[in-house]
C-alpha cells in the first residue's frame, strides 16, 4: 500500500519523473537567463562609469602635445590653471574670434563637450583636431586638465 518512489518506476513512473526532472532543469535555465542579463546590466554601466583616473588621462594628453604644453603657449594655449579660466580668456594668446566669443569657463562639462567634438562646439576655432570620442578616455583627460595647478608667476 506504499507509495515508494521504487513502486512508481515500476508502472513506468520513472521516465515521466525524468522529464520532469528536465523540465524543472529548463525551467531553472529559463530563469537563469533574465538573471544573467540584469547582472550584466547592473555590470557594464558600472564599468563604462569608472572612475576618472588623471594619471591616465595625464598619457592621453600626449596627443595633444603637438599643439600644446602644459607651462608654454605653443600653437595652442597653455593649458596650467585651465580649471574656471573663461573660454578664450588667457591674456596674450591669440585665440579665434569663435574661441574669445565662446561665453563659457572651463569646468568637468564644457570641456567634456568641447573635447569630444571641438569644431562642432565652438565653430570656427582654429584648434583643428578631430576630438576624442571614447568617453572613459575624456573622462581621464578631463580629470587631468582639471588636476593642473595655477599657471607659475611669469
Ligand atoms: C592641431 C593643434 C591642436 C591639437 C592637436 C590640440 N589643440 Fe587644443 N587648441 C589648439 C588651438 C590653436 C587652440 C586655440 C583655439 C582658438 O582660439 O579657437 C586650442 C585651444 C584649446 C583649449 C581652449 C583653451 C583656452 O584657453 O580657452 C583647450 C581646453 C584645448 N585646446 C584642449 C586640447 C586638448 C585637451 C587637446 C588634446 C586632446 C588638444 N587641445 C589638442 C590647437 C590644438
Amino acid at each position: 500500500m506504499s507509495m515508494r518512489p521504487i513502486a512508481a518506476d515500476a508502472i513506468g513512473g520513472g521516465p515521466r519523473k525524468g522529464a520532469v526532472h528536465r523540465a524543472g532543469a529548463a525551467l531553472r535555465r529559463l530563469y537563469a537567463l533574465p538573471l544573467a542579463a540584469a547582472v550584466m546590466v547592473l555590470v557594464i554601466p558600472a564599468e563604462a562609469a569608472a572612475a576618472p583616473d588623471p594619471a591616465r588621462g595625464q598619457q592621453i594628453y600626449d596627443r595633444c602635445l603637438a599643439c600644446h604644453a602644459v607651462e608654454n603657449n605653443r600653437v595652442g594655449p597653455r593649458h596650467c590653471g585651465l580649471a574656471g579660466r573663461q573660454a578664450g580668456g588667457l591674456p596674450g594668446f591669440d585665440y579665434s574670434d569663435a574661441m574669445r566669443a565662446a561665453g563659457f569657463t572651463w569646468n568637468r562639462q564644457t570641456l567634456d563637450r568641447f573635447l569630444a567634438d571641438p569644431l562642432g562646439v565652438v565653430p570656427g576655432t582654429t584648434m583643428t583636431y578631430d576630438g576624442i570620442k571614447d568617453d572613459q578616455e575624456r573622462r581621464d583627460l578631463v580629470a587631468y586638465l582639471l588636476s593642473l595647478k595655477p599657471c607659475a608667476p611669469r
